[in-house]
C-alpha cells in the first residue's frame, strides 16, 4: 500500500499512548495519483487523505470497512459523482472542494456530519431543503461554485449552521426567507453579482459575529435602505478579508460594500442621502470618516460572537 499510515497517538502523552491501539489513525494517501479507493485501509482509520489524486467517482461504499471513519478529504481530485447510499454513521467532516461537481451529492446515511466543504466545485442550482438530511451541519461551505439564484429553503432544518460560506458564485439575488430559521455567526456574500437584498433579509434581532459583504455591484438606489438601515446597525459586524503577503487579513469594514450603481450625479436630490452615513460608499470617491473605527485584527484572532439581548 502506497500510503503513510500516521499514527496520531505517537503526539498523545505515555498514558495516553498506552490506550494507542483503540485511537483513531490518520491515513494519509494524499497525492499517490490513484483513481479508485485503496481496498487495504486500517479497520481503525479515524481521519482518510485523498486529496490530489485522479478520483473521478467515489461512493461510500468503499469505506464501508471503516466504522471509525470521522473525516474525509477528497479534495482535489475530478469528481463528478460522489455516492452516498451506503451509510458512514461516524463521519463528521467531508471535503469535496476542489473538485468537478455539477450538482450537490445527496448526503444520505451521514447523520453524523457537522463539516461540509463544496468549495470549488461547478455546482449551480440547490434544491429546496438540499441539506435535509444532514441537519447537523455546523459549516457548511459552498464558496467558488456557480450559483446564481437559491431557493428560500435551500437551508432548511440547518439549525445549527454557525457558518455558511456563499461567497464567489454569481448570485444575483436571495429570496427573503433565505436564513429564516438560522442562527450563524459568520455568513459570507462576498464575491457575488448581489445589487440588493430583500427587506427582512437578516433574521430580526440576531447579530452576527461576521458578516463578509464586499465585492458585489451594490445598486444604492431606495431599493437598498433596508441593507443600508442594517449596515448601520450592525458595524461591528462587515468584516472584509484581504489576501496580504504575509497571509490573509480579516478585519472590520463597515465600508466594503460599496455602491457600483447608480453613479454619482452632483445636484441630483436623493443621491446624497444615500451617503450620509458612510456606510455605502462610491468606489473611486473619498470616503467620508466612520464613527466606528476600524479594527485591525490579526487573521488569527477569534472574536467573541455576539447575541442580541
Ligand atoms: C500527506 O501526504 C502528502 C503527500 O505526501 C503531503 O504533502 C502532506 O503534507 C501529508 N499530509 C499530512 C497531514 O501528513
Ligand atoms: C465548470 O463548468 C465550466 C462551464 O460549464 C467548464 O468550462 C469548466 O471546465 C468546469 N470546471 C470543472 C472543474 O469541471
Amino acid at each position: 500500500m502506497p500510503c503513510d499510515v500516521c499514527v496520531l497517538c505517537m503526539l498523545l502523552s505515555p498514558l495516553q499512548t498506552m490506550l494507542c491501539p483503540t485511537s483513531p489513525h490518520l491515513v494519509n494517501c494524499s497525492g499517490q495519483g490513484l483513481s479508485v479507493v485503496p481496498l487495504a485501509l486500517p479497520r481503525n482509520t479515524g481521519i482518510l487523505l485523498l486529496s490530489t489524486n485522479r478520483l473521478a467517482s467515489v461512493s461510500t461504499a468503499s469505506f464501508q470497512h471503516l466504522p471509525e471513519l470521522a473525516e474525509l478529504d477528497l479534495s482535489g481530485n475530478v469528481l463528478g459523482v460522489l455516492h452516498t447510499v451506503a451509510p458512514l454513521l461516524l463521519l463528521q467532516e467531508l471535503i469535496l472542494s476542489h473538485n468537478a461537481l455539477e450538482v450537490l451529492p445527496t448526503l444520505q446515511g451521514l447523520p453524523a456530519l457537522t463539516r461540509l466543504t463544496l468549495a470549488h466545485n461547478n455546482i449551480s442550482e440547490l434544491l429546496p431543503g438540499a441539506f435535509r438530511d444532514v441537519g447537523k451541519l455546523t459549516e457548511l461551505n459552498l464558496r467558488g461554485n456557480q450559483l446564481r439564484t437559491l431557493p428560500e429553503e435551500a437551508f432548511e432544518g440547518l439549525a445549527g449552521l454557525k457558518d455558511l460560506d456563499l461567497s464567489d458564485n454569481a448570485l444575483e439575488e436571495l429570496p427573503q426567507g433565505l436564513l429564516a430559521g438560522l442562527e450563524l455567526n459568520t455568513l459570507w456574500l462576498s464575491g457575488n453579482q448581489l445589487r440588493t437584498l430583500p427587506s427582512g433579509f437578516f433574521p430580526e434581532g440576531h447579530m452576527f459575529a461576521y458578516v463578509y459583504l464586499a465585492g458585489n455591484p451594490w445598486r444604492c438606489d431606495c431599493g437598498l435602505a433596508y441593507l443600508q438601515e442594517w449596515i448601520v446597525d450592525n458595524v461591528i459586524s462587515i468584516y472584509i478579508q484581504e489576501q496580504k503577503s504575509d497571509g490573509l487579513l480579516t478585519q472590520n469594514d463597515p465600508q466594503s460594500p460599496v455602491c457600483d450603481s447608480p453613479l454619482r450625479h452632483h445636484g441630483k436630490a436623493g443621491d446624497t442621502d444615500l451617503d450620509i452615513d458612510g456606510t455605502m460608499t462610491e468606489e473611486g470617491t473619498p470616503v467620508p470618516s466612520t464613527t466606528v473605527p476600524s479594527t485591525t485584527l490579526p487573521p488569527t484572532t477569534p472574536v467573541p460572537p455576539t447575541t442580541a439581548p
